[in-house]
């Protein structure tokens, strides 16, 4: 069997500059304890605990803290989801359920030493999150190969794309992880749009809001299907462009119903410049997800 490739912890993210110190020096807030075996109804009263104590530490963020708890419980559902139309069993539900509550817990630190959510030139914020969980003993509980696979499935959510010949459990979970994640996004990332807000609170960038104008190069990575470098990212169009490209990196039949049956292409159509390239993208974006 493949071995679970586990890498260690808590280094500069490999994309960006990485050295850039916090922005501000705030101390981290102790985590609250996890004790006894694993449960969801603990484990989510053990997240609940950590986030607050994030909002309390910095309340000026606390709308930022808040979006992102409201970002894991929706990852959290779309898993439960698509575990339950994949048949998973009951153990890897479990740790479905896990990996979905704690791969992002990285995110609150990365907000409050840092005050963004990009990790090119702040911290990998995945890396942070199995720090989190190492500092906190959070599996404990469970055997120590589920352990490896957890740490490993949220150490791969944030990569650009999943390398061959992994371990079958663990590329079942971390495409769990991935999918679900976008599945997430799809709709806040919409929904930011539609208000017109002048800022695209997912990523906490400053965006320009000018019809028609994009930029090339984030278009032609994304028709390359190659990952775009959101430094490069400037105006609206440009992330709507990006998260077009997410279509390209789904895993499972049941995320790309999901995505065209819930109306999340129709909505990046209308929200387009309606000039021919974008046409042609929707078009093949709505012929990958249709083959199905
Ligand atoms: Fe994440």
């Amino acid at each position: 069997m493949t071995a679970i490739n586990c890498p260690e912890p808590y280094r500069p993210c490999p994309d960006g500059p990485g050295s850039s110190e916090p922005s501000t020096r705030k101390e981290t807030p102790k985590a609250p304890i996890l004790s006894g075996a694993f449960s969801l109804k603990t484990s989510r009263q053990w997240f609940d605990g950590f986030v607050d104590s994030y909002q309390r530490q910095d309340p000026d963020a606390w709308a930022d803290f808040e979006n992102k708890r409201r970002h894991t419980l929706k990852v959290l559902e779309e898993i439960r989801l698509l575990g339950a139309a994949l048949l998973l069993d009951e153990r890897l539900s479990r740790l479905a359920d896990i990996i979905a509550l704690f791969h992002d817990l990285g995110r609150f630190e990365q907000l409050l030493h840092y005050s963004t959510l990009l990790d090119a030139g702040s911290i990998d914020h995945a890396m942070l999150s199995v720090a989190i969980m190492r500092r906190g003993d959070l599996l404990t509980e469970l055997p120590r190969r589920d352990c490896a696979l957890v740490k490993a499935a949220i150490l791969l959510h944030n990569r650009l794309r999943l390398r061959q010949g992994l371990n079958p459990e663990l590329a079942v979970l971390a495409r769990l992880l991935r999918d679900a994640d976008k599945l997430a996004n799809f709709p806040d990332l919409l929904d930011n749009f539609d208000s017109h807000a002048n800022n695209f609170d997912t990523l906490r960038m400053p965006l320009e809001h000018r019809p028609g104008a994009f930029t090339p190069e984030v278009f032609a990575e994304v028709a390359a299907n190659r990952a775009v470098d959101y430094r490069r990212v400037r105006f609206a169009n440009d992330i709507l462009i990006a998260a077009l490209g997410w279509t390209f990196d789904l895993n499972f039949d049941h995320t790309r119903r999901e995505v065209l049956d819930r109306g999340y292409i129709d909505r990046f159509a209308t929200l387009l410049p309606q000039t021919s390239p974008f046409v042609k993208m929707i078009q093949i974006v709505r012929r990958g997800l249709s083959l199905i």
